[in-house]
Formats: structure tokens, C-alpha cells, sequence
């Protein structure tokens, strides 16, 4: 579903990105891991364009976002690229909820916006997606009001409310307590055992290793190795093993 061939980006000519090609299938759970400052936070940015690459090609099914044609890279018009972000959604570790919206306010704004639902469709299904993260009774409060495993899941359940056919998560529970954790863990196993196609940069290696179909490892700008949890987690690869074992 998701395609990354070969991507490269740098940030004041400091190389971040090296190389990074990466297929997400639909109904696939990949996790990302590797060592603070490998890149997994800029490549899932790149993917969700809130930032452009230098090289490479991003599809998402056959819609390009990008392409590099001898050595010229060339992004897709607007309406293409907005298509494509429509179709992905992105859950943030500070969980980025509208602090002046209440929880209901933050899940129907972006489709009655964008999406063009009326008040009461949009109100209806983030009812249902407030229910379904377990926050049915948090609808009328505010961000503060809530512990960081709440607003997490309401991000998570904001994301949701567009309907995205992949969903990003970047450290989604980095922010958390142990306990909060493993709230927003569990829905986010729901959701892979749903099929929802998850894309998640994680250092919960339980998480990995238990509901990822695949873990893919990176250093340095580039990825290392990857494979089936089982696979990857028993690697022999110095540099892999280097970096689980410290965790
Ligand atoms: N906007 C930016 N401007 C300049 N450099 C940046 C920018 N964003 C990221 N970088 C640099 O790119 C490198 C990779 O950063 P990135 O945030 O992608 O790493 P990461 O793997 O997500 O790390 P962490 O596990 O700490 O979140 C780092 O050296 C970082 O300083
Ligand atoms: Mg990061």
C-alpha cells in the first residue's frame, strides 16, 4: 500500500535520511525502531509530507507523491498530494489535541472541514470512536482535563475519525507513564487486530515484538535490517543486537 524507494533527505546538507526504501502493506503492522536521532521521526514526516525528501519516490497504492527521474525529483500537484494525505492519518507523541476545543470539538473539525460531513454524521461517528478508545464520558471536557493516556487515545480516536487507510504513530506513548501506556497500547492492538495498516515508530519492544508483522531496524540514516519480530529480535547482526540489548 505504502511504497518509500530510496529516500534521501538532509536538513542543511547533514544527510538524515540515506537511502530508505520501505513497503507497508495494507493490513500490515511495521514497526520502527533504532537509536535517537537514526531518522525514524524525520521518515515517517517525509511520508506524511510534513516535510519534502531531497530523492527518492513515495506511493501510496498508485498515487505518486514523488519521483526521482534522472537525478530530477518532482512532487505531484495539490490535489494529488492532498488526495494522498486524506487516505493517511498521524498520531504525534505530544498527542497535538486543540487545547481551546473540547474532545468532541477536536474529533468532528476536521470532518466537517475537510470531509465535508455534516454536524450530526460527524458527531455520530466520533461517538462511536470515543466509545471505541473507552472515553465515551470525556466527550464535553477539555485537553487539560484529561491524563496523557486520555489524550492520547483521543488523538488516536481524532485519526480515526477521517477514515485513514494507514495510520502513523510516532512514539505514541514515549510521553507516558508505564500505566497510561498500556491503555494506549491496548488500543492500538485493537487496531492491528482490526487490519488497520499502522505504520509505528516505537521503543516499546514488547509492542514490536508482540502485534508487529514486521520490524524494521535503523541507524544512521538507513535501515539496518528487517524482518518478522521472531527473526529480527533474534538477529546476529552486531549492530541490531547492540541496539536490543540496550534497551
Ligand atoms: N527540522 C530539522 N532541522 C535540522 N535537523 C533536523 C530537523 N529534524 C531532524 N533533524 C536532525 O535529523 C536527525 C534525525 O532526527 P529524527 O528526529 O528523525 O530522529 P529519530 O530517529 O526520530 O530520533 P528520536 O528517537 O530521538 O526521536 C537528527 O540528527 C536531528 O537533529
Ligand atoms: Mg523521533
Amino acid at each position: 500500500m505504502l511504497t518509500a524507494r530510496d529516500i534521501y533527505k538532509g536538513f542543511d546538507s547533514v544527510g538524515v535520511l540515506k537511502g530508505i526504501s520501505m513497503t507497508v502493506n495494507k493490513g500490515e503492522v511495521v514497526a520502527l525502531i533504532g537509536p535517537s536521532g537514526s531518522g525514524k521521526s524525520t521518515f515517517l514526516r517525509c511520508v506524511n509530507q510534513l516535510e519534502r525528501i531531497d530523492q527518492g519516490e513515495i506511493m501510496l497504492d498508485d498515487e505518486v507523491m514523488c519521483k526521482t527521474e534522472n537525478g530530477v525529483l518532482t512532487y505531484s500537484d495539490e490535489k494529488v498530494l492532498r488526495l494522498i494525505t486524506l487516505r493517511m492519518g498521524m498520531v504525534f507523541q505530544s498527542f497535538n489535541l486543540f487545547p481551546h476545543m473540547s474532545v468532541m470539538q477536536n474529533l468532528i473539525d476536521a470532518p466537517i472541514r475537510v470531509k465535508k460531513l455534516t454536524k450530526a454524521d460527524a458527531t455520530k461517528k466520533a461517538k462511536e470512536l470515543l466509545q471505541k478508545v473507552g472515553l465515551s464520558e470525556k466527550a464535553d471536557q477539555y485537553p487539560f482535563q484529561l491524563s496523557g493516556g486520555q489524550a492520547q487515545r483521543v488523538a488516536i480516536a481524532r485519526a480515526l475519525c477521517m477514515d485513514p487507510e494507514i495510520l502513523c504513530f510516532d512514539e505514541p506513548t514515549s510521553a507516558l507513564d508505564p500505566e497510561l501506556t498500556q491503555e494506549v497500547l491496548a488500543v492500538m492492538r485493537d487496531l492491528a487486530a482490526e487490519r488497520m495498516t499502522m505504520m509505528v515508530v516505537t521503543h516499546e519492544m514488547s509492542f514490536a515484538r508482540d502485534v508487529a508483522d514486521r520490524v524494521v531496524f535503523m541507524e544512521g540514516g538507513q535501515i539496518v535490517e528487517e524482518g518478522a519480530p521472531e527473526v529480527l529480535f533474534s538477529s546476529q547482526n552486531p549492530r541490531t543486537r547492540k541496539f536490543i540489548g540496550g534497551i
